[in-house]
């Protein structure tokens, strides 16, 4: 087997998620390169973290002898080609979330991986938090008796203003769905990951704000949001249609017959999962501090003390552990492929008004 020490990473995609990425990348393995559409991007996150090489373009960074890996940071559309072109150049991929815009298209990059061998990972959001690693434990000893419900809600209110600009985020062909794609996707993966399979969906899609401003001078999000607060960001008086749902509601049915829901949006602010079981119930929430509480009976909810033998994990821990030691544990591509042909399904329940199975 190759020996990697240390793993060399290539970043595609030099945007508001990348400084996350590079932060953990140098953390565990080496960055060697970069590439971004506008060279200036990716020369501006080289220069914040010492990337040697900055790439004209994709072919040119997969060429590259060392590079192990790359971690694909681009809007979801490129999520698929990206990776394709990157797993026949023999390299291991670590993807943001959604992995692609349909369950056929993850379909392929799940047997893609397989026929070449390259180690996979995908962005899962909240796997790594301690507070709910250990009431995955928890929940696999069975602490809860039986498990009555699961309820979900992940919610960030960015999009709230009306003049927001309407970004690659409100377009099908770029982002496929809304919110559901970009929030509630961190729940389905937590929710396959605490309880187990997702059997079938109802769902419900809203698009709230129909129309918005277009975008009259492109930034990566962060830098957009903030100008949009400032009140700096330069704006039209056109309006142009948003294409997907600003907020979802999600009826599930697991496998093991527990029901549950999941809720999304992006115009208000709302993070919490909540298991209800015979022998005990848990509530966790983002802020403050990522709070497990506990609740048996009629007592109120208390806080449940994180054991310290967690060790720290960040989001491409796993896939690095993969490729050094030759595994494939989660989060895989085929998490990433389980999510999203629970969103399609989604979509279809949205459209038809029905349950549909997964
Ligand atoms: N895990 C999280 O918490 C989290 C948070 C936000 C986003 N995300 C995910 O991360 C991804 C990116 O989101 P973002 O907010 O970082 O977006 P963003 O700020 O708009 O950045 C997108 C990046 O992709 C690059 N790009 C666009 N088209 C490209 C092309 N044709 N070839 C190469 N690069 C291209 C852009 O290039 P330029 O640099 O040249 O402009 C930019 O670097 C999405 O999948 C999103 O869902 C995850």
């Amino acid at each position: 087997m190759k020996m990697y020490d240390p793993i060399r990473i290539g970043m595609i995609g030099a945007g508001h998620i990348a400084g996350s990425h590079a932060a953990c990348w140098q953390n565990e393995a080496v960055i060697t390169a970069v590439c971004s559409r506008q060279r200036s991007k990716a020369e501006q996150l080289a220069r914040k973290f010492d990337i040697p090489v900055v790439c004209d373009d994709i072919p040119s960074l997969l060429n590259r002898d060392d590079v192990d890996a790359v971690g694909i940071t681009t809007p979801p559309h490129l999520h698929h080609p990206i990776a394709m072109q990157a797993m026949q150049a023999g390299k291991h991929v670590f993807c943001e979330k959604p992995l692609a815009l349909t369950g056929e298209e993850a379909r392929q990059m799940v047997e893609l991986a397989e026929k070449t061998g390259v180690k996979t990972g995908v962005q899962s959001g909240m796997r790594h938090f301690k507070s709910l690693r250990h009431l995955q434990q928890i929940i696999k000893q069975g602490a809860l008796g039986q498990i009555f419900s699961f309820h979900g809600a992940w919610s960030f209110d960015w999009a709230k203003d009306p003049k927001f600009p309407l970004t690659w985020r409100f377009k099908r062909d770029e982002a496929g769905t809304g919110v559901l794609g970009d929030l509630g996707v961190y729940l389905i993966d937590v929710a396959r990951w605490l309880l187990c399979e997702i059997n079938s969906v109802w769902g419900d899609m809203n698009i709230c704000i129909a129309q918005r401003p277009p975008l009259v001078e492109y930034h990566h999000f962060g830098e957009l949001r903030r100008q949009h607060q400032a009140g700096m960001l330069k704006t039209s008086h056109d309006r142009v249609d948003v294409e997907n749902e600003d907020v979802c509601h999600l009826l599930l049915r697991f496998e093991n017959g527990v029901s549950g829901t999941i809720r999304s949006s992006r115009l208000h602010v709302e993070h919490e999962i909540k298991i209800e079981g015979e022998r005990a119930s848990y509530l966790w929430h983002l802020k403050p501090d990522q709070l497990l509480c506990r609740k048996a009976g009629e007592t109120d909810y208390s806080s449940v003390t994180i054991p310290d033998t967690y060790s720290e994990e960040s989001m491409v821990t796993h896939f690095l552990y993969n490729i050094r030691q030759n595994k494939n544990e989660p989060p895989t591509f085929f998490d990433g492929l389980k999510a999203q042909l629970l969103m399609d399904a989604v979509v279809q329940s949205d459209r038809d008004r029905c349950w549909v199975d997964v």
